[in-house]
């Protein structure tokens, strides 16, 4: 009789007994078929490098940071793999929003392209945002809040009161998927004033964490720092990053109303992919183990992640995702 059942439903209804997709997931209204995809600024600045990441086995295609115009970015060296992660001082080289939203207008990849946007002004982002409101092909924006924005003020990501201005313009026009990206905090009284601007707008997600800022990598031969701009300052990413992206993560989760989380930092491993869904990312980016490791490091963190999950008899990201436990 049992054995008639099982034959039945296998012949008749064999959806609810085939898998979903292990690790697709949504962002909001945006479903991923997967829920891992690039860091901004990895490896994601030219045509050539976009259409790669359109055929790599990740969830969304995101764009470098842009500015209006093209820029050359800082000297070299000003990106060095360092034992436990990365470091940059780019300067955010881009082709300039053109390029961008050309390429989006040309996208056909099965998957979403995300563009980041970086205006070095709040006049600048607003340009940006009305050019792109009017594009088409563009799944989502990620508006880059570690930008210089007013001179001697700090990154608009630790002025609490500019984020809110800046979010207020923009939330003035425009009306299409959004989501900040925010620098790592560090200070509980930091999170809840960042939580508090952010659920009186209607973003679409929140991405913790860009680069740990302003650390100091020193080329012990040469007795100089590593990197040649900014006298060696930047930003660090990789392991270095993961405790402190998974605490923003997990803050933001629960300081959130409802707002999406996109994790990033410090990811080399599959189980670090479970960890940020765990603290609550409903999808997770990976920007230092795709400059070391190219794209490859998609389809091994894809499979470490869902053995991980079939371990645990876990079956879809749903399944863990925020459900860190307390001790
Ligand atoms: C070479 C390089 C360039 C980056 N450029 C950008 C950028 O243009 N925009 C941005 O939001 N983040 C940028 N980042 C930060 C990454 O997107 C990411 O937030 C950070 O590296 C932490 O993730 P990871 O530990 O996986 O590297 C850059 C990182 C690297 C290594």
């Amino acid at each position: 009789m049992r054995f008639v059942a099982l034959a039945f439903s296998l012949t008749l209804c064999p959806k609810p007994l085939m898998r979903p997709t292990a690790i697709e997931t949504e962002i909001g209204q945006i479903p991923l078929q997967n829920c891992l995809y690039n860091a901004s600024g990895a490896r994601c600045t030219t045509g050539e490098e976009l259409d790669s990441l359109a055929r790599a086995p990740t969830g969304a295609v995101l764009a470098k940071s842009a500015t209006i115009a093209y820029r050359k970015g800082n000297p070299k060296p000003r990106y060095r793999d360092i034992p436990f992660g990365s470091i940059n001082a780019m300067g955010l080289p881009n082709l300039g929003i053109d390029f961008y939203l050309d390429y989006a207008a040309a996208f056909s990849a099965e998957k979403p392209l995300f563009l980041s946007v970086a205006g070095l002004t709040t006049a600048e982002n607003h340009t940006l945002l009305k050019r792109i409101q009017k594009a088409a092909g563009v799944g989502a924006v990620e508006l880059n809040l570690s930008c210089p924005n007013i001179p001697g003020k700090p990154q608009t990501g630790y002025d609490v009161a500019q984020t809110e201005h800046l979010l207020q313009g923009v939330f003035a026009f425009y009306d299409k998927p959004l989501g900040v990206k925010l620098p790592p905090y560090f200070d509980r009284v930091h999170f809840d004033q960042m939580a508090a601007v952010l659920n009186r707008f209607p973003l679409a997600f929140v991405t913790c964490i860009n680069s740990m800022g302003n650390g100091l990598h020193i080329d012990v031969e040469r007795e100089t720092a590593s990197l040649k701009p900014k006298g060696g300052f930047g930003g660090i990413g990789g392991l270095y990053a993961k405790p402190t992206a998974l605490a923003n993560v997990n803050r933001f989760y629960k300081l959130l109303d409802g707002i999406p989380i996109v994790g990033c930092g410090g990811v080399q491993t599959g189980t670090d992919v479970f960890e940020h869904i765990l603290c609550g990312a409903s999808a997770v980016q990976v920007g230092t183990s795709l400059m070391k490791e190219g794209l490859a490091c998609f389809t091994r963190l894809g499979e470490e992640l869902q053995s991980l999950m079939r371990e645990k008899g876990y079956v879809r990201v749903a399944d863990f995702k925020g459900k860190l436990k307390s001790l």
